[in-house]
């Protein structure tokens, strides 16, 4: 077996989500395999593997080619009794820790949602994610896709003038705030101050390959310097051009599929689904070598 990476759709998005064939990825990789799959994502961002049967150990063991892995802290389920064992394993599923599907109207469902908006992972965090790599274990029989957006589209298609205007602008990032957006303010006080909002740039630069990208999520919510109407003004207009449908790749899961993307060029958000089926994705999360504040402009 050779590993090809050919992109989805190369007519009209060639260098954005690719295709992995020709590998077992459940299996120990070489060094030489790790790195294609490392170019593979400065290249396209985000990476489709199909029938990879995975459990948490080999996944934890794919992930930890790409750099030290994040603790699974950004939900409510921290600190508390979890479903899943590793703490280096993101519970993304709507299910209880009996597997039962969770009620329409259970909080840990209803804070979940926020994944419906556009964002990149942990961008709430000082140090945000690189690589998230997604595992579909159990998926509904219709819905539930994944989108994703190219960032360094959405950059670089902006005019001259927004381009200079927004160079050094630092966004302030936090779940407080996306949550907010949807209604959900059933925040504990240790939770605001675990979601504390935190410092990122807007405009970042690829640490590989130079390019720039629209560093945005639905977890910022101002800007520093700037009036909040203005900020948030600002920041929905740049979302709504970077997630044209023409940047946008719609991932439809097959169970067994894994999905890594580049949380430092894209962005991503779930799609809705039968509430009373189970869905159950397993997520790893490579961290960033450092905040965005300490990366070269
Ligand atoms: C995530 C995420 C989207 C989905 O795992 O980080 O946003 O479709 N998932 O489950
Ligand atoms: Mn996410």
């Amino acid at each position: 077996m050779t590993m090809s990476i050919r992109p989805i759709d190369p007519a009209s998005r060639p260098f954005f989500a690719a295709e992995v064939s020709g590998i077992d990825i459940t299996r120990p990789l070489s060094g030489e395999q790790a790195g294609a799959i490392e170019r593979g994502m400065d290249q396209y961002g985000v990476l489709v593997f199909h029938d990879q049967r995975f459990d948490d150990d080999t996944q934890l063991a794919f992930s930890g080619h790409f750099g030290e892995l994040e603790e699974a802290s950004g939900d409510l389920n921290w600190g508390k009794k979890r479903r899943i064992g590793s703490a280096l394993v993101n519970d993304i599923s709507n299910l209880d820790n009996d597997n039962q599907v969770l009620a329409r109207d259970n909080r840990r469902r209803l804070f979940s949602l926020g994944n419906r908006l556009w964002h990149s992972d942990s961008s709430f965090k000082a140090v945000p994610a690189k690589f998230s790599l997604l595992s579909a274990r159990l998926i509904p029989s219709a819905g539930g896709n994944t989108e994703f957006a190219d960032m360094r589209a959405g950059y670089d298609t902006l005019d001259d003038e927004t381009k200079a205007e927004i160079e050094d602008l630092v966004c302030e990032h936090s779940q407080l705030y996306s949550r907010s957006l949807l209604g959900f303010s059933d925040f504990t006080d240790e939770d605001r101050e675990r979601f504390k909002p935190v410092l990122q740039r807007l405009v970042r630069r690829h640490p590989s390959t130079g390019q720039r990208s629209l560093y945005l999520a639905s977890h910022a919510g101002a800007i520093v310097g700037w009036p909040v109407p203005e900020a948030r003004a600002l920041l929905r207009d740049l979302i709504e051009h970077a997630t044209q449908r023409r940047f946008v790749y719609a991932h439809g899961w097959r169970q067994w599929d894994l999905v890594m993307w580049d949380n430092r060029s894209t962005m991503h958000r779930a799609r809705p689904f039968d509430a009373g089926q189970v869905r159950d994705m397993h997520r790893t999360t490579v961290a960033c070598e450092r905040s965005t504040m300490a990366e070269a402009a």
